[in-house]
């Protein structure tokens, strides 16, 4: 079975192999590759020039050729995209220099068009897809919007409740310009879109759906008659699970607290499950015990039809490769002890 088959029929709990591996941010600093060319580009550059793009989406693939390439991006893009002033400052990230504070600055921003203002991400995709064919699933993604108004909204957690009606419209604009954006991406030719919601856990179960889950939901909608899979991850999801599944993602991808027992109890065989290695297990840990607990999480999703092995959160920059490496390494392995699904 090749990567792509094997990856879209988790998606979508059929037959499989064995489960697909990949892991998020596994483009970037752990990877000696990633630290050469970070130090002659910054990191604005890197995301906005094809060649690096390309080059950086492979080298982890190359190194250790995990099921799925995920294209190496930024969920911060779109908003600069929209005219937004995006500063990356070393060593702490990057950082929007104007935060958005009422509807005035929130008109000031602008409908994006992907094939002008992104054309070296659509390019690097049709590159990417053209070198993988069907050796690897090419992954895109957007944040959320609540995750990405988390980044461009002035006092972000105070707005909720001090002047909601902002931060409504604030999450349909980015939930319109979202649509397009992962359209573009799809007619590039991914095999999948990633959404992540990485401050979504920071509400609670009662206001997750009103304030994130609802536009997500949005947006996967718009997207569903496109046929490409959609994954939601959630980094701090435990409180969640129930929430992530009514926006109709294919896959739910959990935070490492979360338990993948938990969510089969909520995915109930209809859904796919991803996750969700400890990162700090994952660099700390020997590359034995990362095969072992490894094992384990294969082991829990034995009888489960979609399963896609994957950390909690993203690759911590400290992370030896041996470690990426064993974890990835167990899941190839796994094939042989693997039971044919349906
Ligand atoms: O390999 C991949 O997963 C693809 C590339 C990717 C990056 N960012 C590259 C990156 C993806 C999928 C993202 C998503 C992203 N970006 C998220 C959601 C996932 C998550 O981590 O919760 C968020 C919140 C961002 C915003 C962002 N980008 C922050 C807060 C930071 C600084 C902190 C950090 O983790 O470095 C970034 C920088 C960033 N994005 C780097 C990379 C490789 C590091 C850049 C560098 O220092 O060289």
């Amino acid at each position: 079975m090749n990567s792509l088959t094997r990856f879209r029929n988790a998606c979508l709990c059929q037959k499989v192999d064995r489960p697909p591996v990949w892991l998020m941010r596994q483009a970037g600093r752990y990877l000696p590759e990633y630290q050469l060319l970070r130090a002659r580009h910054s990191f604005l550059d890197l995301l906005q020039t094809e060649e690096l793009i390309v080059e950086i989406s492979l080298q982890p693939w190359r190194a250790l050729s995990m099921d799925a390439v995920i294209v190496f991006s930024d969920i911060l893009l779109l908003p600069m995209t929209m005219g937004m002033d995006l500063k990356f400052l070393e060593g702490q990230g990057p950082k929007f220099s104007k935060l958005i504070e009422n509807e005035k600055e929130l008109q000031t921003l602008k409908t994006h068009h992907p094939k002008e203002d992104v054309p070296f991400l659509l390019s690097s995709l049709r590159q990417l897809k053209k070198e993988l064919k069907e050796k690897a699933a090419l992954i895109g993604f957007a944040g959320s919007p609540w995750t990405v108004a988390s980044y461009i909204t002035k006092n972000f957690e105070r707005v909720k409740e001090e002047n909601p009606s902002l931060l409504k419209k604030i999450l349909t604009r980015i939930t319109d310009e979202t649509k397009i954006y992962l359209n573009a991406q799809i007619e590039a030719g991914v095999d999948c879109i990633q959404i992540f919601d990485s401050w979504g856990g920071i509400l609670s179960a009662s206001d997750y759906f009103s304030w994130s889950g609802i536009y997500i939901k949005e947006i996967i909608d718009y997207l569903k008659p496109r046929g490409v899979p959609i994954i939601i991850y959630v980094r701090d999801s435990k409180h969640l699970l129930n929430e992530m599944a009514k926006t109709g993602a294919d896959v739910l991808s959990i935070g490492w607290e979360s338990s993948l027992s938990d969510a089969k109890k909520v995915c109930k065989g209809k859904q796919a499950i991803q996750g969700n290695l400890n990162p700090h297990i994952l660099m700390n840990a020997t590359p034995e015990e990362i095969g072992l607990q490894t094992q384990n999480m294969l082991k829990e999703m034995n009888e489960y039809p979609g399963y896609i092995v994957n950390v909690g959160h993203g690759v911590l920059p400290k992370t030896p490769v041996e470690n990426v490496r064993a974890f990835v390494k167990s899941c190839q392995q796994s094939a042989l002890s693997y039971q044919l699904k349906k």
